[in-house]
């Protein structure tokens, strides 16, 4: 298949092409296209067949629900049973924006899109391309995230394409996006609302909103052997291909371990690098060091191109530092955590 590749700006957008992705989508065929979170790869969220074509192109188990991407709020009263006061709330103050909630679905929604569920994953997304391709579509987008299943999250258009080429009719190139995490997911169905997957809004600004949310206690132990809630995150996602450790300790004995290690792994003639802070990438001795930058929106922004980058230089065994486990934190430590398959070191 060709995969047609258009370049659109969010401040200025091109309505024929916008119009021409949401023909395709409604004839059953996939785009993907930035949101403020990462790429997504759409289709309409109504029809079964195209949850088909989703999992398909990505290579992803069919257990693994869609996240459906609406443009208005009203639109969730037709793909859902019933929306609490505290879902108004929630979406009142962080919709459009990096949320999903899960509700019970409707009638409307097939089964496909559910990965079998009876409850659905909604979000409003607030890149404006992403808002008037999913209005030109008819308003319900299934999209989960641009990649072949088990590599990172697209960032980037040229990461879409890398993995989407020749799989889809269309992608949509609107530049780097800006947050570079998934969206946070919140479960709405149990008595206490519950984050299933941590994200850019935080376990605290839930609660600000609504006093009590819990955090599936799954998240951060995988030893817990209930499985977690949301399907997806038993899957061993975001795995570069060289093996990654995260090393965990004040910041003198982590850049002497990784030091140490990487000059060993470079005298078996092994391809190192290593994921630093901007305060501390000068002072690594050898390896290919990445930046990844000071603050938690830097280090989410740059965690997933880093580990592609990794991946195209054929790195074979990485180094991170760890970051701070709070806040936005706990969505970079979860995915660094499942990037490394839980290898951490404490020095
Ligand atoms: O930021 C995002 O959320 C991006 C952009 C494209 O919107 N999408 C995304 O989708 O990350 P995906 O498919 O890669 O991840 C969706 C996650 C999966 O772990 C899935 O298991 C979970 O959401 N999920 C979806 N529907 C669910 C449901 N009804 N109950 C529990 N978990 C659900
Ligand atoms: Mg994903």
């Amino acid at each position: 298949m060709d995969t047609s590749i258009e370049k659109v700006q969010e401040d200025n957008l091109d309505l024929s092409i916008i119009n021409k992705a949401g023909q395709i989508l409604r004839d059953g065929g996939l785009v993907a296209f930035p949101t403020e979170t990462v790429y997504g790869l759409g289709g309409d969220a109504l029809n079964p067949e195209s949850s088909y074509k989703i999992y398909a192109a990505k290579g992803r188990p069919s257990d693994n629900p869609l996240i459906v991407h609406i443009c208005r709020f009203e639109d969730i009263y037709e793909i859902t049973e019933s929306v609490s006061d505290d879902v108004k709330r929630l979406a009142d103050i962080f919709w459009p924006g990096p949320l999903t909630m899960i509700l019970k679905k409707s009638d409307k929604v097939p089964k496909q899109t559910t990965g079998g569920l009876d409850t659905v994953a909604v979000r409003m997304p607030s890149d404006k391309i992403a808002l008037a391709m999913i209005e030109a579509a008819g308003g319900y987008v299934a999209a989960p995230s641009a990649n072949t299943s088990g590599r990172p999250s697209p960032t980037t258009a040229e990461y879409v394409i890398q993995d989407m080429n020749g799989k889809i009719e269309m992608i949509l190139d609107g530049g780097a996006v800006g947050i570079g995490l998934e969206s946070t997911i919140v479960d709405m169905t149990s008595d206490t609302p519950m984050i299933l997957r941590p994200g850019y809004i935080t376990q605290q600004m839930l609660e600000d909103v609504l006093c009590k949310v819990d955090m599936d206690p799954t998240m951060f132990d995988i030893k817990a052997d209930q499985a977690p809630k949301a399907p997806g995150m038993k899957y061993r996602h975001y795995a570069p291909k060289g093996s990654l450790t995260i090393i965990e300790g004040k910041d003198i004995p982590v850049i002497e371990y990784i030091n140490q290690r990487s000059a060993e792994a470079l005298r078996e003639n092994k391809r190192v690098g290593i994921i630093a802070k901007d305060n501390s990438a000068c002072k690594y001795t050898s390896g290919t060091v990445k930046n990844i930058g000071e603050n938690a929106d830097s280090i989410a922004h740059n965690l997933y191109r880093i580990l592609r980058e990794f991946d195209d230089e054929e790195v074979d065994v990485i180094f991170s530092e760890s970051f701070e486990n709070d806040g936005i934190g706990k969505a970079i430590m979860n995915r660094l955590l499942k990037a490394a398959g839980h290898q951490i070191i404490h020095v």
